[in-house]
């Protein structure tokens, strides 16, 4: 597939409005619409080589789905599609979505395990973020100092997304688009 594929995850829809931005900022000409990930089959994610993917964090120590508390399926429920797949040539960068003041202590968790999701299959992940302007006890999202991704935080810094999400694309789009047919 000649574009970039973007596919989320959401519970409340947050994630979803965040991914319809990437896209925004991408433009039509890079990237196809984001899909959730819950109306997605294999078949269809692995035809991109280029992947922005991104997930909300719900419950502890676990990607979100049915057993976190979420009304609908969601990554949780997607990822044993993925057993015995191969993804190694697949450039992928990741984001997420958390509250650094309520869940302080587990902050944007869930990021983690998309991120072994995908690189645990032979994925190459791309677009680490640093961790300076936000405040948080602990995170698991966080190797060697960085968020092994974009975290966003709509519920108490959502004036900060727009910003990010630009910094973030011009560092990630140079390495996605080469892979692209
Ligand atoms: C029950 C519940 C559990 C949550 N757990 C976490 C968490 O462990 N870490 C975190 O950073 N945010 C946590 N959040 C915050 C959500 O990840 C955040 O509100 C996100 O923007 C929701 O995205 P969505 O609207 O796409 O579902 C939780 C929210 C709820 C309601």
């Amino acid at each position: 597939m000649s574009k970039i594929g973007i596919f989320f995850g959401t519970d409340t829809g947050s994630t979803r409005l965040v991914a319809k931005s990437i896209f925004k900022q991408l433009g039509e000409g890079f990237a196809n619409k984001p899909k959730n990930i819950n109306r997605t089959d294999l078949a269809e994610l692995l035809q991109y080589d280029a992947l922005i993917l991104g997930t909300p964090s719900y419950g502890i120590g676990e990607l979100p789905g049915l057993s976190t508390g979420c009304l609908e399926s969601n990554w949780r429920e997607f990822a044993p599609y993925l057993d015995g797949a191969d993804l190694s040539g697949k450039k992928v960068a990741l984001f997420g979505l958390g509250n650094q003041e309520r869940y302080a202590d587990r902050f944007a968790g869930s990021l983690i395990h998309l991120y072994r999701l995908f690189h645990d299959r032979g994925a190459d992940i791309i677009g680490r973020w640093s961790t300076e302007g936000y405040k948080f006890d602990s995170s698991d999202a966080v190797i060697d100092n960085q968020f092994v991704g974009l975290v966003l935080d709509q519920r108490t810094q959502p004036h900060l997304t727009d910003e990010r999400i630009k910094i973030w694309l011009a560092e990630i789009t140079p390495h996605l688009l080469p892979v692209l047919p």
